[in-house]
């Protein structure tokens, strides 16, 4: 039997799994991310995780196909080295395929982290069946995938999908990456959390108090409670989504959008304000077949995607 190990470098969390080739994870361990550590701290992270997986598992180097990592940021053309992450600040310039193929000795991909997880539910979760998808990871950053015709859109610089980073908001708030009013800095869980800041400096009341930790699962957990507050941030995440789904449709007419990340946890509260805010917006015929989707792999997305990556490379390379 033979396996693939996929990575996935989060904001919050360093991921790493044995998947089979048929997309099952059979193995995987965690651990936090530093989102401000040196370039070279991140990588040797990467590579005792890898290591400790194997190690763990016990399975024989020659049955392990190669490495497949997928992390935020730009990648540069040739696939080798992160040139820019906007949430992990010092994460850059660093030629990680090398490092890690060098200390395995195992093929390694590095694919960016949304890409990898748009692969991931195209090969074995919601985008099954449809050959064009757009994928959107809400989390520390929103990212973005797409797939046309069955394959990985990724534009002339290799940096095709930079979702997160479309304006929805000419003058907005200042972005990570330099623009202002990206998707990301309203529908993040960072940026959800800076606005329901907001609304309780606004005097708006709510079950979170101010001086507690708040976070995206939080205010999930208690728009689920019926928290007023909480709810109404929800409702207007999923406008903004809407709005920035809305352009997505009208440059590709998808077959799919599929939506992943932390920020789904609020489920169909999530759901009808981004299906209401379509509807109100879309030019009808561009819409008709498109599908809104949840992720079905969930937070496993990231690991069986590049882990996917990987297997699709060797094919094409066999
Ligand atoms: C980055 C993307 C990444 C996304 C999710 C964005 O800020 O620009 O490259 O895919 O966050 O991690
Ligand atoms: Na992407
Ligand atoms: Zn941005």
């Amino acid at each position: 039997c033979k396996y693939i190990i996929g990575v996935d470098l989060g904001g919050t969390n360093l991921k790493a799994g044995i998947v089979g080739r048929d997309g099952n994870i059979l193995y995987q361990f965690s651990i936090k991310t530093n989102a401000h550590a040196e370039s070279q701290v991140i990588s040797h992270q990467i590579c005792e995780l890898i290591a400790g997986i194997i190690k763990n598992v016990r399975i024989e180097k020659s049955d392990i196909l190669g490495i497949g990592l997928g992390s935020p940021g730009l990648i540069d053309k040739k696939g080798e080295t992160i040139l820019f992450s906007p949430n992990l600040s010092k994460w850059r310039d660093i030629p990680i395929k090398k490092i890690i193929s060098d200390t395995f000795g195992l093929p390694c991909i590095l694919e960016n982290d949304a890409n990898a997880a748009a692969w991931g539910e195209k090969w074995v979760g919601a985008g099954k069946d449809v050959s064009s998808l757009v994928m959107l990871t809400l989390g520390t950053g929103i990212g973005g995938g797409i797939i046309l015709d069955n394959k990985l859109w990724r534009g002339i610089n290799n940096t095709a999908g930079e979702i997160g980073h479309m304006s929805i908001q000419t003058d907005g708030p200042l972005c990570n990456c330099g623009n202002y009013g990206c998707i990301e800095v309203y529908a993040s869980a960072p940026g959800m959390v800076r606005r329901f800041r907001e609304l309780l400096e606004s005097g708006k009341a709510s079950l979170l108090k101010k001086d507690e930790e708040i976070t995206a699962k939080r205010i999930n957990e208690a728009a689920v409670q019926g928290d007023g507050a909480s709810l109404s941030i929800i409702e207007e995440t999923g406008r903004y989504l809407g709005i920035a789904i809305v352009n997505i449709i009208h440059i590709l007419n998808p077959g799919a959008v599929v939506l992943s990340g932390g920020l789904i946890g609020s489920g169909e509260l999530l759901m009808r304000p981004v299906k209401r805010t379509i509807e109100e917006r879309v030019l009808k015929a561009s819409y008709k077949d498109t599908k809104i989707l949840f992720s079905q792999l969930g937070t496993d997305a990231g690991i069986i995607g590049a882990a996917g990556c990987l297997l699709k490379e060797l094919e094409i390379s066999a």
